[in-house]
């Protein structure tokens, strides 16, 4: 934790529907800091909804801006940060995390099971990914990125059966 003279650093990381952006918000409110959010960078980067430039534009080019988004974001910004479920499988990605931690960041895995997370994903447009089966397409998502997840992480959190305000409760207690 250094000299305490920064604010404090954390990255929340974990599939889609394991209430990253909720528990960002929150997180940033219990610490006082500021909150980024990747996909919401990637939005305001492109003009348009990240469901919008799969179609338009495909996935490839779309975890090129994603790329650009989170190394940007974790090179500048203090406080709290939420990344999009796929934004650790890119290798620059993750070695830009790598070098987050080993300054002293921490990297929250939001940890959830299928049973929780059905509920939550894959009834709209927003999540491209998911369309057409989302509980298979998000269950094989997670069995690939899963140990991603918890290589890059140095802490985990079993979201299961907890409230987004638990789960932020219990990161600004772990930190
Ligand atoms: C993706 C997750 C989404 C978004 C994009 C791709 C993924 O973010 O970045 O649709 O590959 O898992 P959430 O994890 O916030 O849904």
């Amino acid at each position: 934790t250094g000299a305490g003279a920064q604010s404090p650093r954390v990255v929340l990381v974990g599939p889609p529907g394991s209430g990253k952006s909720t528990t960002a918000r929150l997180l940033a409110g219990l610490l006082g800091v500021d909150l980024r959010d990747t996909d919401t960078d990637i939005e305001v980067t492109a003009g348009k909804a990240i469901a919008e430039i799969f179609v338009d534009d495909g996935e490839p080019h779309f975890r090129a801006l994603e790329r650009e988004a989170v190394t940007t974001a974790l090179a500048v910004h203090e406080g709290v940060l939420a990344l999009g479920g796929g934004a650790v499988l890119d290798t620059l990605s993750q070695a830009a995390l790598e070098a987050y931690t080993h300054d002293g960041g921490a990297v929250v895995f939001l940890d959830v099971s299928l049973t929780h997370v059905a509920p939550r994903v894959g009834f709209n447009q927003a999540r491209p990914l998911l369309l057409g089966n989302p509980r298979a397409k998000w269950a094989s998502l997670m069995e690939a990125r899963r140990p991603v997840y918890e290589r890059i992480a140095t802490h985990r959190v079993d979201t299961d059966a907890k409230t987004a305000a638990q789960v932020a409760r219990e990161i600004h207690e772990a930190l």
